[in-house]
């Protein structure tokens, strides 16, 4: 016999099963790259002429080429410097610091912003100097943002997982959605070797990768200066 009661409980049923399943299906899909910022590889014209300023009580500005004319560079462009991701990167970087010094390769960051004593408190998780690229160009030329998104990605949550495990602490300074990346750019005019968008938040560059490239410059003779 037909009970409209029964019916219409199936049919709730039926809607909260399709909700439930639309709601897993947008998880999922959000987990693939299909919304990810697209990214546009950096031309070293562009990164050349990108004014930086050094960090201190009378900040100087300076081309970044200067960075690497001489002798290449490798350089790590930070979301935030109290993110705990991006130090738990800048620590990795800087476990490669012996290696770059024999190869004669200086390891730099960048930051977008200085708040408070923010780069200050970012300094020991980098064995490097940090600069303040304002116009974030090293961000660039596209700038790429995650925002909720972020926090649905497994990945994410994974990179999370593995920075706290390793120690990792931050608080929440500073603007954190613009993706940062890495860098091993060639001595003079020898260009990008290695360029590392970072995909979501935690998204480390590959360290061995980033060692060979910086084994690929090959230094200019005349010594240049910062
Ligand atoms: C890192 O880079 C090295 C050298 O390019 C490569 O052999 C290795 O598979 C990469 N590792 C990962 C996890 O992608």
């Amino acid at each position: 016999m037909f009970n409209p009661f029964e019916f219409i409980n199936m049919g709730l049923w039926s809607i909260s099963i399709g909700a439930l399943g639309a709601a897993v299906a947008g998880i999922l899909f959000a987990n693939t790259d299909f919304f990810l910022s697209k990214s546009e590889n950096a031309a070293l014209e562009y990164l050349e002429e990108t004014d930086l300023m050094t960090i201190d009580s009378e900040p100087r500005s300076f081309k970044a080429k200067n960075l690497w004319e001489s002798n290449g560079a490798v350089i790590m462009a930070v979301r935030r410097p109290g993110c705990f991701l991006c130090r738990e990167e800048a620590s990795g970087l800087s476990s490669l610091k012996l290696q770059l010094d024999q190869l004669g390769v200086p390891l730099y960051a960048v930051v977008k912003e200085k708040v408070g004593t923010e780069v200050e408190d970012f300094q020991p998780y980098f064995k490097g100097e940090i600069y303040l690229d304002e116009k974030k160009r090293f961000y660039g030329p596209q700038k790429r943002k995650m925002m909720l998104l972020g926090f649905i990605r497994l990945g994410v949550w994974q990179n999370f997982y593995r920075a706290w495990q390793g120690g990792f602490e931050g608080n929440l300074e500073g603007e954190g959605f613009i993706l940062g990346g890495a860098f091993v750019i060639g001595a003079g005019k020898q260009g990008i070797l290695l360029e590392h968008r970072e995909k979501e938040f935690g998204d480390k560059a590959n360290l061995t990768a980033i060692l060979e490239a910086a084994r690929k410059i090959s230094k200019q003779t005349a010594h240049g200066s910062i």
